[in-house]
């Protein structure tokens, strides 16, 4: 099983929309996907439109395991986050494996499926690091503007630290809400690329439809199969997928 994170510390840059689309173009392709909620904020959980009764929480808690609590959304395991996971941080802060609970719980479920895909809280905290801990890979999106761009060598100096632990962890940029028409854009793209940093090939755009199929609960490329946003999402399924 390839585990992959959807990470960079800051709200809004598109990593549950991502995170959700992704599992669905890796799903797909006829692959078994595990996508887990890792963020308090449950985005995800709305956007599958799951039950909060049993949650990740169960799992840092030891009271679940994973796959005992998955639900179905459109041929993914899915496991739903509550709010009640912004107090497991502290609850587990004192314990020596504290950064390696989840990669614990995945490893019990890891010969069901061929992908996992989690969907992280912003931040950096405990929760984030169990995230990236667990995974193979990170993807971070990011809205090419400079504001992210500050935000994301914040982000990268702590998956660098996260990388000594675990020198196989790779990761990847992906743009999100692009726009090539606009200057701003194109002039952080260069930015980024100047760097030397690793960036998708393709790119995620800013369409209303996007963000409609998630108030319809559902993967667009169920809502909106001819939206140019699944072309990006099957082409990284494909690259992450290695086929
Ligand atoms: N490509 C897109 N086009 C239009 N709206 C988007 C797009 N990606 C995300 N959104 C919207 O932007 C908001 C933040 O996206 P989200 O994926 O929740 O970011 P994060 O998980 O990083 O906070 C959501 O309301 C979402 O519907
Ligand atoms: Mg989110």
């Amino acid at each position: 099983m390839k585990t992959i994170a959807i990470s960079v510390q800051k709200g809004g840059s598109g990593k549950t929309t991502t995170a959700a689309n992704l599992a669905a173009a890796i799903a797909a392709r006829g692959k078994r996907v595990l996508l887990i909620d890792n963020d308090p904020q449950s985005s995800l959980t709305l956007y599958c439109n799951l039950s909060q009764e049993k949650t990740i929480t169960d799992v840092y808690h030891g009271n679940a395991a994973i796959q005992e609590i998955v639900q179905d959304w459109n041929g993914i395991d899915v496991v739903p986050a509550d709010i009640l996971l912004s107090q497991v941080e502290n609850e587990i802060a004192e314990r020596k494996d504290r950064r390696n609970i989840l990669h614990s719980a995945l490893a019990k479920a890891s010969q069901y499926y061929d992908c996992c895909v989690i969907d992280t809280a912003p931040g950096l905290g405990l929760l984030t690091v169990n995230a990236l801990m667990a995974s193979d890979h990170v993807i971070i999106p990011m809205e090419p503007n400079p504001a992210d761009i500050w935000g994301l060598e914040l982000f990268l100096s702590t998956l660098n630290r996260i990388r000594k632990a675990k020198p196989g962890l790779t990761y990847k940029i992906l743009l999100t809400s692009y726009n090539d028409r606009l200057k701003l854009h194109q002039t952080a793209k260069e930015a980024v690329e100047r760097r030397n940093l690793d960036l998708y090939p393709v790119t995620i755009a800013r369409n209303v439809r996007t963000a409609e199929a998630w108030g319809a609960h559902k993967p667009l490329l169920a809502y909106d199969p001819g939206n140019k946003n699944n072309i990006a999402y099957k082409t990284i399924a494909e690259m992450e997928m290695h086929e």
